[in-house]
């Protein structure tokens, strides 16, 4: 949900904030611009369309100067343009402004100002944010920022520089993530850290409403009345690499192929060998007081809440413990009933998406225990949650999540069975074999990629269809609602995932010949009821692919196609049964001659309500 940068320090800002913006991209690709200090005088630059347009502008004319902003934008307010890409500046145009989020008072604040005669140039929301600084200017570009604070609601991460102060950069959040970067004789801001670790591993997180002014030399922070707070830095173990595509054609394919080493780094984190194997909580806060609880809530968005239904499955059959899942747009607005020992589950890659940072609150407030599983260190979720459990996925750029999903699952299993072993409902030996069931996934997960050109002959094939179903029961329900949304997103197939018994409930009169449906079939007590489902839709037209185990032969005479994966607890097959259905819509979108990475009307991270 637009990304933003912003450099100071001795070298040309230009090139450092185009390159950050590339790495940003996958936030948004309506339109890119920048703004430039330099020889005293502030330059503007922007494009419509993706940041190469940008980039054509600049090849044309060379923008000087040693601190500058940027921006690239997914719409919100205004549609994509030339005038509506940020930097926005107030009337002067003196004053330069980037922001991701929304302000949600803004016709209010343009009413009053155009009142006074302000003349605004764009529709968006964020132009009432130049000016308002401008009204607010008395020659301390900080007094201007926080006394628009005080005027502005909604979500905002903003970087804010003016021609009058050539010395420094203004950034603020409240809702919308913004990191810092300590570079040596050069600082930097950021939506996401992948954008600014070719510079600097060494970031500040700033907090809600904190304000952070960047000199070339030092960084000095205030809360948002300006005065005075004191920060740390955390170095980031990332690495450049992480946040490259190291010859893949693709950061999604790339991330596909990551996730058995994603996997074993999430796993290693928490489970340890001393007398026995057994999984270690303890070191995250997680002691016998949180398996107390009477009941478990998980929410989430999108992948992540597909996440969440494993979850459900999982916490039923390892701790016998009644979950409520809910998506977190949907709780936030509920009325949930909470007793003081229920535990919450908040899932999300980013830790930044709106709707779960609200639903997470709204648990805390009603007196639940919190536990986040996300991928991002030092994000909101992380910092607002009692308790942290990280996925140890690296960065993940490609919009369509993939080894963030796959590594939720993990963290989502390893919690379920702790609450188990403490609740006594899995016993040592159970415990001791099914870590060895979940150490096993990794290799397994490789010996599935090393099929992919399988997957990629059935796409070649089938990515024509125009509607998708994929079906299955328990687990594979949760699985066939993720690989729906993997399809749907990136390869624009119309795809639904249906629990396979409800079909015949309504769904089934979509079925004709042009339906590809894909069964998944992983639950051994269930076969013979899937069977029954898939001769079903074959019998009104329907090409069917079945997902199931290595060297099972149930469906083999029903079906036009069989992709094979090996064998492990039924519990934990979504780990493995997920990656057909991601190199699936890979290929598919490839088939198609899409951008997998960059999905139309998509951006990575949704901070925007
Ligand atoms: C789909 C996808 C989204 C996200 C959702 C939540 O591939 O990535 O559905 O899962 O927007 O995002 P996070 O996990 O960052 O809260």
């Amino acid at each position: 949900m637009c990304g933003i940068v912003g450099y100071i320090g001795e070298e040309e800002a230009t090139p450092v904030l185009v390159n950050a913006l590339k790495k940003l991209e996958y936030r948004g690709y309506d339109s890119a611009g920048i703004a430039v200090l330099g020889g005293g005088k502030l330059v503007v630059k922007k494009a419509k369309g993706a940041l190469k347009f940008l980039e054509e502008v600049l090849a044309k004319e060379t923008v000087r100067g040693s601190m500058g902003i940027g921006h690239t934008r997914w719409a919100t307010h205004g549609e994509p343009s030339d005038i509506n890409s940020h930097p926005h500046t107030d009337v002067s145009g003196k004053i330069a402004v980037v922001h991701n989020g929304i302000i949600e008072n803004h016709a209010k604040l343009r009413a009053a100002l155009e009142a006074k005669g302000v003349a605004f140039r764009s529709q968006t929301d964020t132009e009432v944010v130049a000016h308002l600084i401008n009204s607010h200017y008395q020659g301390n570009l900080l007094d201007a920022v926080v006394a628009t604070l005080a005027q502005i609601e909604g979500s905002y991460a903003l970087g804010v520089i003016s021609e009058d102060n050539p010395d420094q950069i203004i950034a603020v959040r409240k809702d919308s993530p913004l990191v810092i970067g300590a570079g040596k004789g050069e600082n930097l801001i950021a939506s996401d850290v992948p954008a600014i670790l070719e510079y600097t591993r060494d970031v500040y997180y700033l907090g809600d409403r904190e304000i952070a002014i960047l000199y070339r030399d030092r960084v000095e922070f205030r809360d948002c009345e300006g005065k005075p707070i004191e920060k740390t830095t955390t170095h980031v173990e990332w690495d450049v690499a992480a946040a490259e595509k190291g010859g893949y054609a693709h950061f999604m394919l790339k991330e596909i192929h990551e996730q058995p080493k994603a996997l074993t780094d999430t796993l290693r984190a928490r489970v340890k060998t001393y007398a026995t194997k057994a999984i270690n909580l303890e070191e995250i806060g997680f002691d016998a007081s949180w398996a107390k609880a009477n009941r478990v809530f998980i929410s989430a968005c999108g992948t992540a809440w597909h996440a969440g239904v494993v979850g459900k499955y999982a916490f039923e059959r390892f701790a016998r413990i009644p979950v409520d899942v809910d998506i977190a747009s949907e709780f936030r607005y509920r009325d949930p009933i909470f007793d003081p020992n229920d535990i919450f589950i908040i899932i999300s890659q980013s830790g930044e998406t709106a709707d779960t940072l609200a639903a997470m609150r709204l648990a805390k407030k009603a007196g639940a225990r919190i536990i986040a599983i996300t991928n991002v260190v030092g994000s909101t979720l992380a910092r607002e949650a009692d308790l942290v459990m990280y996925t140890w996925a690296g960065p993940e750029i490609a919009v369509a999540s993939t080894k963030a999903f796959t590594t939720q699952l993990m963290c989502v299993y390893l919690i379920a069975l702790q609450f188990g072993a403490l609740r006594g409902t899995i016993s040592e030996s159970e415990m001791g074999q099914y870590l060895d069931e979940l150490e096993a996934l990794p290799a397994q997960a490789e010996k599935i990629l090393e099929n992919k050109e399988e997957i990629q002959r059935f796409a070649s094939l089938q990515f024509n269809k125009t509607k998708a179903f994929f079906m299955g029961r328990l687990f594979d329900y949760a699985i066939s609602l993720e690989s729906a949304l993997k399809l749907k997103e990136i390869s624009y197939t119309h795809s639904e995932a249906f629990a396979a018994g409800e079909l015949k409930h309504g769904p089934i009169a979509l079925v004709d010949k042009d339906t590809l449906v894909v069964a998944i079939c992983t639950q051994r007590a269930l076969f013979d009821k899937m069977d029954s489902n898939i001769k079903e839709v074959k019998a009104r037209g329907a090409t069917v692919l079945v997902i199931t185990y290595e060297g099972e032969t149930y469906f083999d005479s029903t079906t036009n196609g069989t992709f094979r994966i090996p064998r492990t607890n039924d519990a934990f097959t979504p780990i493995l049964s997920v990656i057909p259905s991601q190199l699936f819509a890979y290929y598919c979108a490839i088939q198609r001659g899409l951008d997998p990475d960059k999905p139309r009307n998509l951006a990575k991270s949704v901070t925007v309500e």
